[in-house]
C-alpha cells in the first residue's frame, strides 16, 4: 500500500520540527509501523538525531538533481523499522540546482512516486522558511503537522504559515490536509497560556489534545544524538510525544476510514513503552558519554530562539503588558497604588519643606 506521506512544516526555525519528526518516526515504529523519514535541512538535525552521519556520500540532494534512485540513499537507522532518507551539507545549495529543473516544485513527488519505499508512513522534516524544499514536501504530502510554540515572537510564524499551505491547497495538491496543529516546548508561564488558550479558541479542534512540554530531557537527548522518546521514554517529553503518535495514528484511522480503508490497528501504548526501553538499554553506551553541549548553554540558545534577542527587561515589560491587558482591575489597582504612592511622596516632601523653613525660621 501507498505510505502516508506527512510533512512537518512551520516558517519558523527553532520550534521543534525536528524533534517532532524524528520523535515521531520512533514512536510509531515502537508502535508497530514502519517508517521512512525524509531529512530535508542541510543541517541534518534529524539525520544525526537517528544515528547516521551527515558527512555520508550520498543523501536525498542526488535523489533531488537525478543523480541517484531512493534505493540507494535509503538508509537504516539505529531503530527497527525506522529509515532515513538523509540530508547532507549540500543540500544548502539546492535552490540554484533546482531552478535550473522544470516543475521544481513536484521534483519529490516525482521521486516518490516512481518507487516503493516499502514502509507505512513517510515524515518529511523541512526547512524553516517558504523555500523550494518544504514547497515539495507540501506538494509531496498527504497531511501536514505544524508544531507551534505559545511564545509571544514565535507565534507568527503560524499566521504565516496557515496561508502558505492554504496556497499549496488551492494549487499544487489540492488533497493536502491539515492535520493538526501541535503546541511544542510548551511553558506552563502565564503569558505562554493564554496564548496557547488563544490559538486553541481560534483553530478550534485542528489543535491537537497532546501538549509536549518543555524539559531538558530533549536538550540531553539531542546531545546524545537521540530522540527523547528512546533517551527517556518515561520522561515528561517523552511520554507526551508517544501520546502525540497515538492521537496521529487515531486522526488518520478515522481520514482512511472515511475513504473505506481500515488500517490495522498499533500496538498498545504500553507495549510501545516497552519497546523503546528496550531502545534505550541498546543506546546505553552512547547516553554515557560526555555531553557534546553544555545544557545551560542550549538552553540559552533554546530562550533566544523562542523570545528572540530581546533583554530580561523587554520580556518583563512585555509580560506586565499582557498580565494588564488579561486583568483590568489589576491595572485599576496598579494606577491607583502608583497615585497613592504619589500622593504619599507629595505629602511627605510638603511636610518636610514646612519643618525645614520652621527650622530655618522662615515662617
Ligand atoms: N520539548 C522540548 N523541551 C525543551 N527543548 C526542546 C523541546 N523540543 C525541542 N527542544 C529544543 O529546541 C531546539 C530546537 O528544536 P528543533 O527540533 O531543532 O527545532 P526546528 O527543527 O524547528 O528548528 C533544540 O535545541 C531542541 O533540543
Ligand atoms: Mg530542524
Amino acid at each position: 500500500m501507498k505510505p502516508y506521506i506527512v510533512a512537518i512544516f512551520n516558517q519558523k526555525g527553532g520550534i521543534s520540527k525536528t524533534t517532532t519528526s524524528t520523535n515521531l518516526a520512533v514512536c510509531l515504529a515502537a508502535a508497530g509501523k514502519s517508517v521512512a523519514l525524509i531529512d530535508l535541512d542541510s543541517q541534518g538535525d534529524s539525520t544525526k538525531s537517528l544515528g547516521v552521519d551527515p558527512e555520508i556520500r550520498k543523501g536525498i540532494y542526488d535523489a533531488f538533481i537525478g543523480d541517484a534512485e531512493i534505493n540507494d540513499i535509503v538508509v537504516p537507522t539505529a531503530f527497527d523499522n525506522v529509515h532515513i532518507l538523509p540530508s547532507t551539507y549540500n543540500l544548502a545549495g539546492i535552490e540554484i540546482k533546482l531552478s535550473e529543473i522544470k516543475d521544481s516544485q513536484r521534483t519529490l513527488v516525482n521521486i516518490l512516486s516512481g518507487h516503493d519505499l516499502n514502509c507505512d508512513y513517510v515524515i518529511v522534516d523541512c526547512p524553516p522558511a517558504l523555500g523550494i524544499l518544504p514547497i515539495n514536501a507540501l506538494a509531496a504530502a498527504d497531511a501536514v503537522i505544524i508544531p507551534v510554540t505559545a511564545t509571544p515572537y514565535a507565534n507568527d510564524g503560524l499566521m504565516r504559515t496557515l496561508p502558505s499551505i492554504k496556497y499549496v491547497q488551492e494549487g499544487l495538491n489540492k488533497c493536502l490536509l491539515l492535520q493538526g496543529v501541535l503546541f511544542t516546548i510548551n511553558d506552563r508561564k502565564k503569558t505562554n497560556r493564554k496564548i496557547n488558550a488563544l490559538i486553541r479558541s481560534r483553530l478550534g479542534g485542528t489543535v491537537y489534545h497532546t501538549e509536549i512540554p518543555r524539559d531538558n530531557n530533549v536538550i540531553e537527548a539531542a546531545s546524545a544524538h537521540l530522540p527523547v522518546c528512546a533517551y527517556a521514554p518515561l520522561s515528561p517529553a517523552g511520554r507526551a510525544h508517544l501520546n502525540f503518535a497515538y492521537e496521529f495514528l487515531e486522526r488518520h484511522a478515522k481520514t482512511a476510514a472515511k475513504a473505506g480503508l481500515d488500517l490495522p490497528p498499533p500496538r498498545t501504548q504500553e507495549h510501545a513503552i516497552r519497546i523503546l526501553a528496550s531502545w534505550r538499554e541498546n543506546h546505553a553506551r552512547t547516553m554515557n558519554q560526555p555531553l557534546t553541549e553544555n545544557i545551560k548553554d542550549q538552553k540559552t540558545r533554546l530562550d533566544k530562539a523562542l523570545y528572540g534577542n530581546h533583554s530580561k527587561i523587554e520580556r518583563l515589560h512585555l509580560s506586565l503588558v499582557h498580565f494588564f491587558i488579561e486583568n483590568r482591575a489589576g491595572f485599576f489597582i496598579f494606577l491607583l497604588s502608583i497615585l497613592a504612592i504619589f500622593a504619599i511622596v507629595i505629602r511627605a516632601s510638603i511636610s518636610g519643606i514646612h519643618i525645614i523653613t520652621a527650622f530655618m525660621g522662615i515662617s
